[in-house]
């Protein structure tokens, strides 16, 4: 049929049929991005060579206690001086596509442009000729939470005026690498660092505030990616042709039983946890759910305003609109269910505000992190409802991934990725989602944040107790090369 699909619709024709399913194996796209995703802190090390500025990060992880065994990023995988070696294994595997963070310090070590670092300009522009070289297509994220201590000091996250200094840092970036990338990331995760960093307090800066701040925080985020997306629109993207959005990182819910107040919770969450940023880039607002919610706890906590910061007419102009694609982190899922009575006050939280139980389905596999547990068409679902709400042009699925503690045969993340691509390529062929890329999370084992070496989520086995930090190819990436060169998932 591959010669003689004419001869097949002109039977289809002859016997009257409207419709053909063909039962060929389900295939990738011809141009699918397949790739894998790093970040600046948790692979590179070098953190005081060339001139490179202190971030909060190094600071941190530098503090006794705030990481398991002491660890730090200090070296890391060494791809500041390995980045060679880690392009030569992209290619031996096949991608087209790999997921790497720039680190502000490294381009400018206290943050502003009073002065540019060019040893750390250099380090990135090699890093992109050597992809380029490989036919590599580089996707760059801005920001992968290592902020510039001096940033920090200034107020960080909580800093309305970071949006600022966010934005000059992008245009150096943009008029540095600008002709290279076509696919940019301003923030990843800034949910992540708003709520582990500034709430929880296991994250830098190590913050132990309340519901104010993750507010606070999540709202300046908006703002400096606001800031920096039309930075690009203005003066870049006429000459350099890319794209820019802001990372979003989403789970999946089902409801614990089938009461309306589960699929509330269900619909709450997904509103507090991934709507918080995707609705306002999209819609220019908050989530409905969220405007009442907190406006109205907050009254009864006291207060004469909501602690979910209004954004002003201005800035839901500036904000909505500044995705030209949809780049999603998604891992896992949850069961919720709703709870009533939450405490209002005296220490008001996201969690409180949201006001749901969560827990997981006993058959979920689970992983070596906590959070972390596998519900493959979790990822379908998630892919449907994001296209139903917010209708993007074009999804890239920039992280997922497993975590174990190093094992080469990891065949518990071979599964894994197994379920979840199979869901995103039914997704594409059946529902008919535009997804055009993947970049597993992550190429090699690296820096798992708080959790230090003990969790690793590589594809590429790395050995932390050797000096030179020598790579392995895990089970797992043989396997996932079979799916790239074939663009078929084995059964
Ligand atoms: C999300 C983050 O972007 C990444 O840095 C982290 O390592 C993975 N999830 C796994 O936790």
């Amino acid at each position: 049929s591959y010669h003689k699909y004419k001869e097949d619709v002109a039977l289809l024709k002859q016997l009257g049929l409207n419709v053909y399913r063909s039962l060929g194996a389900k295939t990738f796209p011809e141009n699918f991005l397949f790739g894998a995703a790093g970040a600046s802190y948790q692979i590179e090390g070098g953190w005081d060579e060339d001139g490179k500025g202190l971030s909060m990060w190094d600071v941190y992880a530098h503090t006794p206690g705030n990481i398991k065994n002491g660890d730090t990023g200090d070296i890391a995988c060494d791809s500041y001086h390995k980045y060679k070696e880690d392009v030569a294994l992209l290619k031996q595997l096949g991608l087209n596509v790999y997921r790497f963070s720039i680190s502000w310090p490294r381009i400018l070590p206290n943050g502003t442009p009073t002065q540019i670092n060019q040893a750390g300009i250099n380090y990135y522009k090699n890093l992109i000729k050597e992809l380029k070289a490989a036919d590599i297509e580089p996707l760059v994220t801005l920001y992968h939470w290592d902020l510039p201590l001096h940033l920090l000091e200034l107020g960080g996250w909580l800093n309305p005026r970071l949006a600022d200094y966010f934005g000059d840092y992008a245009r150096i970036v943009f008029e540095n690498f600008g002709d290279d990338v076509k696919y940019w990331i301003t923030l990843n995760e800034p949910g992540t660092t708003c709520t582990q960093g500034y709430e929880a307090g296991i994250h830098a800066p190590g913050l132990n505030l309340t519901g104010e701040a993750v507010y606070q925080c999540s709202y300046v985020s908006l703002l400096a990616h606001a800031k920096a997306y039309h930075i690009y629109d203005t003066e870049f993207r006429a000459k350099q042709g890319g794209k820019v959005t802001l990372n979003l990182a989403c789970g999946w819910y089902y409801p614990q039983t089938e009461s309306e107040e589960d699929a509330e919770a269900v619909r709450r969450s997904l509103d507090f946890n991934c709507g918080i940023y995707a609705d306002p880039i999209f819609k220019g607002n908050w989530p409905q759910s969220m405007i009442d919610r907190i406006r109205e706890r907050s009254k009864l906590e006291g207060y004469s305003f909501s602690r979910l910061p209004d954004f002003t007419e201005q800035e839901k102009s500036q904000i909505n609109g500044t995705a030209d694609y949809v780049s999603l982190n998604m891992y896992t899922s949850r069961v919720v269910w709703h709870i009533s009575d939450y405490p209002i006050g005296p220490t008001p939280s996201l969690d409180l505000d949201l006001s749901v139980g969560s827990g997981v389905d006993p058959s979920w596999p689970a992983s070596a992190s906590s959070w972390l547990f596998s519900d493959p068409p979790g990822v379908r679902y998630l892919l449907n409802y994001l296209r139903d709400t917010y209708n993007p042009s074009e999804f890239v699925i920039t992280e997922n991934g497993w975590s174990d503690v190093g094992e080469l045969d990891d065949q518990g993340r071979l599964a894994y990725w197994k379920g979840y691509l199979s869901n995103i390529l039914d997704a594409i062929v059946d529902d008919g989602i535009n997804v055009i890329g993947y970049t597993a999370w992550s190429l090699l084992d690296n820096f798992e944040w708080a959790e230090g070496y003990t969790q690793r989520f590589g594809m590429i086995q790395v050995d932390f107790n050797d000096p030179n930090r020598t790579r392995t190819l895990k089970s797992s990436a043989k396997w996932y090369s079979g799916v790239v060169s074939t663009g078929q998932i084995d059964p």
